[in-house]
């Protein structure tokens, strides 16, 4: 099989590049370099948007870990994304008491504008994908969401356009 369309992998923590700094600077205030592995993961996924199987095993070896240690947590964390998403990574709760309050109607409008159509696609430009999470830890204020870091509550289908167009 070719590989000659295949990706190159680009090294986040290449020595001398800023976040390589950064990860430097975090290990002094680290008792290991373990403990700094959830914000190297985080940095990770700022640089490439999300965190690929040559990510992990570049997070391990700059950590003195395994790549298998490395992916448990990445697995075990919701909050990595394990496949390429949209620049905007929508998340809105569906759990039950956001649901009784209209979710599900809150869902379909999101898949309808932004033109990913499925739960867990992204959008042919790129832009967005949408996922249903769990409990939002905002249940009095439906229907809540998250917007990458952003957290938007009382979302109804009729702001949906309003909070889009506000995207860059
Ligand atoms: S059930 Fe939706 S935020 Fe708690």
């Amino acid at each position: 099989m070719s590989h000659a369309h295949a990706e190159q992998y680009a090294p986040v923590f290449t020595t001398g590049s800023a976040r390589r700094t950064e990860l430097d600077e975090l290990l002094t205030r680290y008792p290991t370099k373990m403990a700094a592995l959830l914000p190297a993961l985080w940095m990770v996924q700022h640089e490439r948007g999300w965190v690929s199987d040559e990510a992990m095993a570049e997070v391990a070896s700059v950590l003195d870990l395994t790549p298998a240690y490395v992916k448990g947590v990445v697995t075990f964390y919701t909050m990595y994304h394990q496949h390429p998403v949209g620049r905007h990574f929508i998340q809105i709760c569906t759990t039950s008491p956001c649901n009784v309050c209209g979710a599900e109607a809150v869902v379909d409008a999101f898949l309808k504008h932004t033109g990913c159509f499925e739960l867990g696609q992204t959008s042919p430009d790129g832009k967005y994908t949408v996922i249903e999470v769990e409990c939002l830890g905002a249940c009095g204020f439906a229907t809540p969401i998250m917007i990458n870091e952003d957290f938007i509550e009382s979302v109804t289908p009729e702001k949906v356009p309003e909070i889009l167009s506000g995207l860059a």
